[in-house]
């Protein structure tokens, strides 16, 4: 792993406001240790002007699980890139593939939302995956393809933007992609995003899906795997922590 490593927690549709401050605090307890990596939370949109205040003075990043493609407007339930901004994120995951099933996005959504993080400031962690049928279907790789270039917006660089691998039948399934098949798609993806981003040599690689603290190690010394996206996971803090761990340094 060359670049500096990205340990990032999507808590998706979970934790109430006390479990979330408990979390938190505990992170933040573990990066005032830790400078040899980056580690970033994403709480569902509710709790994060709360652990923002847990988060003052940390390292230790904040970011949106999704944001619309308009900065602000008459979109009733939705979160703008600015807002998440104001209230102290760094980072806004787009794409995900729950937000790409559940909300019909489609890799031009997500461009669009991908550019309004960057035009707010923040950095976009774009995420691309196969399904299980995809990948049967030895499509895996062609799918990674043509989301890379249908998701990434102009002007995205290793500064303002990080990939996330994530295959669909890894998340929350307990099955994980085999250190061959991570490689093999970590390296695709590096040459597609070497063409299509300026630095895109430079540009971080998150792993994702089914990451836990006995695979971590594993997964995170894969070439070209520059961190890990973690669900599950990223709600137990000392889990969390025993991945950021494995992450070599
Ligand atoms: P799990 O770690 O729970 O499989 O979730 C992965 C994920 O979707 C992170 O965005």
């Amino acid at each position: 792993m060359a670049v500096r490593p990205l340990i990032a927690g999507n808590w998706k549709m979970n934790l109430n406001l006390a479990n979330a401050r408990e979390l938190a605090t505990a992170l933040v307890a573990y990066m005032k240790q830790e400078s040899g990596l980056d580690m970033v939370v994403c709480p569902p949109a509710q709790l994060l002007a709360p652990v923002a205040v847990c988060l003052e003075g940390s390292s230790l990043g904040l970011g949106g699980q999704d944001c619309h493609a308009q900065a602000s407007g008459a979109h009733t339930g939705d979160i703008s890139a600015p807002m998440l901004r104001d209230i102290g994120c760094r980072y806004v995951i787009v794409g995900h593939s729950e937000r790409r099933a559940d909300h019909g996005e489609i890799d031009a959504v997500v461009k669009a939302k991908a550019a309004a993080a960057h035009a707010a400031g923040l950095i976009a962690i774009i995420c691309v995956g196969e399904t299980e049928a995809e990948r049967d279907a030895g499509g895996a790789t062609a799918v990674v393809e043509q989301q890379l270039r249908g998701s990434l917006p102009e002007g995205a660089t290793a500064a303002n933007t990080v990939a996330a691998y994530e295959p669909v039948w890894a998340i929350g399934t307990g099955k994980t992609a085999t250190i061959g098949d991570v490689v093999e798609m970590h390296a695709h993806a590096r040459n597609i995003l070497r063409e299509i981003a300026g630095d895109g040599g430079a540009l971080r690689v998150l792993y994702g899906g089914s990451v836990k603290p006995n695979n971590a190690a594993a997964i995170l010394a894969a070439a070209e795997v520059s961190g890990a996206l973690v669900g599950g996971a990223s709600l137990v803090a000392e889990d969390f922590i025993a991945i950021a761990n494995a992450a070599p340094k």
